[in-house]
Order: C-alpha cells, then structure tokens, then sequence
C-alpha cells in the first residue's frame, strides 16, 4: 500500500501536512532527501494523537515558483546590516538583501528565528532549523469567514483584504477556493507531527510535516486551499495539474500575496515535499518579488535575515526525546 492510499485508508483530514503530496513528494522524482541530522526535538505526546483537533474552531485550540532567470533581478546580495537596524520593521519594495551566507541544508534545530516580531510577519523564517517557539501567538487572528471562507478557520488580519479579492477571483474564474487548514497553535503542530510520525514514521514525517515551532501555519499566514466543498486536496496525486482551484492557485495566488510555500522538486531548498496546496501569505508586493526571483519562498526569506543575526534571548527549549 503505497503512502496516498494509507492516508485515504485512515480518513486523514485537514491536515496540511498530506500523506498523499508526501507519497508525491517522497515517490516522485524528487531529489534525493537531504541529510537531517539529529537535533532537539518536541516532546510527544503522551496520548495517541487526534487528527480531528485541527478542526478546533477556535484559534486558542488550536508559486509553484518556476525557476527562471529572473532571479538576477534580485538585488546582489550585500551586508548591509545598517540598512534595518529594527530587525521588527518589514523591508519596503526594494526589498534589499540583507543576508549573504549561502542558504542553509535541511537540519534540525532550535534555532530562535530572528524576524518573530508581529509587525515583521512577511519576512518571519520558520523551517527545520528556525522556530517561533511555543509561545508564539499572532495577535491579529480573524475568522476566514470574513475572507468568505470557512468561520471555524483562522488566519491573521493582515491577509484578509487579499484573501476577499482571491476567494472571488478564483470562483469567478470557475475555480472556487476552500479552507482545508489555517492557522494552528503550537499544541496542535505537537499533535499534527507526531500523527504523522505514528501514520508515516519519523523519516516521512519529516518530510510532511513541521515540528511544532517551526510551521508556517503556527503564524496565522498558511492556508492548505482546497476546490470548495471538495476532497481534502491531499487526496489528490497532484492537487495543482487535477483541480481547477489548484491549477488557479498555482497560476494567480501570487498576485494576491500567496506564495506556494514547498513546489514541486524543491524538497531539498525547501525541507519539505511537495505540497500543492500549502500557501503562505507574505503580501502582494513581496509575493510578486519572490515570483520574480525565481527562489522557492525558503531561499528568499532567507537572503532577506538580519544578517549578522542579532542576539536574541529566544524562548529556551527542552530537548526531547528523538524516536
Ligand atoms: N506541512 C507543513 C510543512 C507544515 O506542517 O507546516
Ligand atoms: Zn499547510
């Protein structure tokens, strides 16, 4: 049985992480995973963990980036800390690169991410290595219903203006959107990784699904997108090339500010596979800057770090135990 086929076997539901787009991602031509070294890890939970909790409707509860040569359109990649000595104030749009060192390989870290401030959102970094912590909660979060999505799903308020102009767009263009996961809390990412660790094993896991702390959805601007009142798009092969929400977003999300966070055959820059219908919102000037950089959403945040990273307390981790 391959890893789509288990997911439809034990009903897993709005979940961004996906054992289907894992089993695209993970058996598809992908490149080869990249090494993942040990490190310090969430404790697990002690109970089986629920799916169903990603359902919670309270918040408490819970570009297809084509490569081109636009990328030299990027400015060149100078240090110049001076130039945002406020590591809280979002670059403008000339979105000066403030990082040189070569983006980092997919480890696992505890990493305090430099950019967690609220007013800093667009340029907020969480991947294998960085994390928001625990105690990171969006302090702007709004029901999607006043996006005209789902009123039991969370996003931050900054995105809903672009979100109301996307939800109409894509249902006038035949291509009508849904909510399959927003926003989802710390304690929830807990139970999502290790659902998926228990469903998948720690390897896949990883590869599916982010440690709680480092997800995007932890930040109020990830949506898993799905066709209105269709499957979870994750039951799909390819959410993307077989429904008309996937191919819309594919093609327009960015003109409203959403980037597809991990396109295909980008497991490597990205750390994760595949996942089509995961979008993270960054705005409509940035959006349109990484589109044109021909960078996945990772590398471009990256190359956009305060750079010397500033000391920073961070929240402290306990390291747990690694299955
Ligand atoms: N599926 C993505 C990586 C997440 O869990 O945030
Ligand atoms: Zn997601």
């Amino acid at each position: 049985m391959d890893l789509r086929s288990v997911a439809k076997v034990v009903g897993i539901v709005a979940l961004c992480v996906a054992a289907s787009a894992s089993a695209v991602g993970l058996a598809g031509a992908q490149p080869a995973t990249p090494t993942i070294s040990a490190g310090p890890l969430a404790a697990a939970p002690t109970a089986s963990p629920s799916p169903s909790a990603d359902h919670s409707p309270s918040p408490n509860a819970t570009a297809g980036a084509s490569p081109t040569d636009a990328a030299a359109a990027v400015a060149p990649a100078t240090p110049d800390p001076a130039s945002s000595p406020d590591w809280g104030v979002v670059a403008g749009p000339d979105w000066v690169v403030t990082n040189p060192e070569p983006l980092p390989p997919c480890a696992l870290g505890e990493v305090a991410t430099p950019l967690s401030g609220q007013s800093a959102w667009a340029l907020t970094l969480v991947d294998t290595t960085y994390t928001v912590g625990s105690g990171y909660v969006p302090d702007d979060l709004v029901s999607a219903g006043a996006a005209g999505l789902s009123n039991y799903q969370y996003v931050r308020s900054v995105m809903i203006g672009d979100l109301r102009n996307m939800v109409g767009a894509a249902s006038a263009a035949g291509a009508p959107l849904g909510i399959a996961s927003s926003y989802r809390s710390y304690d929830t990412q807990v139970w999502t990784f290790w659902y998926w660790v228990n469903m998948l094993g720690y390897d896949y896991a990883l590869k599916s699904s982010a440690r709680a702390g480092h997800s995007e959805h932890q930040l109020g601007l990830a949506i898993d997108f799905e066709s209105a009142g269709g499957p979870d798009p994750w039951t799909y092969y390819d959410f993307a090339r077989q429904t008309a929400a996937g191919a819309w977003l594919k093609a327009n999300a960015w003109q409203y500010g959403f980037i597809m966070s991990y396109p295909l055959g980008s497991v490597d820059k990205t750390c994760y596979g595949y996942e089509p219908w995961h979008y993270r919102y960054v705005g409509v000037a940035e959006a349109a800057a990484v589109r044109a950089s021909g960078l996945t959403l990772r590398e471009w945040l990256w190359m956009h770090q305060p750079y010397p990273e500033p000391d920073s307390p961070g929240p402290v981790f306990v390291p747990g135990p690694t299955p």
